[in-house]
């Protein structure tokens, strides 16, 4: 019996569990459709960020009056988007190319982290028919007085108005340095959204030695990086029903392996990709397969979370012990 690779997430059925990350290479049809070809089971298209949109605020509220005031098949109403600020008009316009093009579904991104009139665009990209809305919040807190109480609520506020403004399904890209991660991802959960995305990368800035100032610095992934997902959504799969997304560091087919094990739904690529090309999906997806064959699971679903914190052979592992062993085990050259 050939092993079944079909999954689950954010009720979405895909065919397989390896998708796109937000990227530059999602941001283009042509690409799409080879990152398609190559057995991508789903792409997110690259942010639309609150700086874009802002300012747009009341731009945005018109336009979704208009929206309620026509039918949905109004000829009329296209025409005026043509006036609209351009570069969210064009993010429009590639959802709706690309839901036009592929097969497979598509998850638009919103990357923000205050209310205010943009999180409104949730509902222009859920009229322009994404599938599923990924949200990147990337908070970065400066002041000693701002608590982690309140760095939580604002992503709980954040999440609840992209969710009073759309039905579609919300995924949340979080960043790993919460002082409880479970606790955050609870909330989460119940302020209503669907999935969590493990995880978002801090790119921090480096020193620029020659000018004395910072500048941005990014580096691609490496699989280290994922061992950081690998033991959250162990922590998470047990407790939480939303969908888990292992994003960060996933290269190879072992690592995707690993993430399912753990508790993963889907990982997500963007470092792979950009250094590879789309056929490393491909060669994921063989490896993924001929190691299901071998361990005589029948299927993705059967394999998911059989590492998880609860049915893993031993805890401790996840925990603190693991970090004690680790330290105590180093013999020096
Ligand atoms: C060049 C580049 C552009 C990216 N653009 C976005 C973006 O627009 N929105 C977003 O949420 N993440 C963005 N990311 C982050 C990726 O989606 C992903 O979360 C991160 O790279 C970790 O996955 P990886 O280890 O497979 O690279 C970008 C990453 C790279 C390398």
């Amino acid at each position: 019996m050939s092993f079944d690779m079909e999954t689950q997430y954010l009720g979405l059925q895909l065919r397989n569990p390896v998708t796109v990350a937000a990227c530059p290479l999602s941001g283009e049809v042509a690409k799409l459709l080879e990152l398609q070809a190559a057995g991508a089971a789903a792409v997110v298209l690259p942010s639309l960020f609150e700086e874009q949109i802002e300012h747009d605020e009341l731009e945005v509220a018109r336009m979704l009056d208009l929206w309620a005031l026509s039918s949905p098949e109004s000829p009329g109403y296209f025409p005026e988007l043509d006036n609209y600020n351009t570069g969210p008009e064009e993010y429009l316009d590639l959802i709706r190319e690309a839901k036009q093009s592929l097969e497979i579904p598509v998850i638009a991104s919103l990357n923000g982290c205050s209310p205010g009139g943009w999180v409104k665009y949730a509902g222009l990209i859920e009229r322009a028919e994404a599938d599923a809305l990924e949200l990147n919040i990337y908070h970065l807190p400066t002041r000693c007085s701002e608590s982690g109480a309140e760095v939580e609520q604002r992503y709980c506020e954040l999440v609840g108005s992209i969710k009073q403004n759309v039905d579609l399904p919300v995924s949340v890209k979080i960043g790993p340095y919460f002082s409880s991660i479970p606790g955050m991802a609870g909330k989460l959960a119940a302020t209503g959204a669907d999935g969590l995305v493990c995880f978002n990368r801090f790119l921090a800035p480096d020193v620029d030695l020659q000018n004395l100032n910072y500048e941005p610095a990014l580096e691609f992934s490496t699989s280290s990086e994922l061992r950081h997902a690998l033991r959250w959504i162990a922590i998470l799969r047990d407790q939480l029903e939303l969908s888990l997304a292992a994003n960060g560091g996933v290269h190879t087919s072992a690592d995707l392996i690993k993430a399912l094990l753990a508790g993963a739904d889907v990982v997500a690529l963007a470092s792979a990709l950009l250094q590879h090309g789309p056929h490393r999906i491909a060669e994921l997806i063989q490896g993924l397969n001929a190691w299901g064959e071998e361990h005589e699971y029948e299927s993705v679903q059967q394999m998911r979370g059989s590492l998880s914190l609860n049915r893993c052979p031993n805890p401790d592992d996840l925990k603190r012990a693991n970090y004690m062993r680790a330290l105590v085990s180093h013999t020096p050259k």
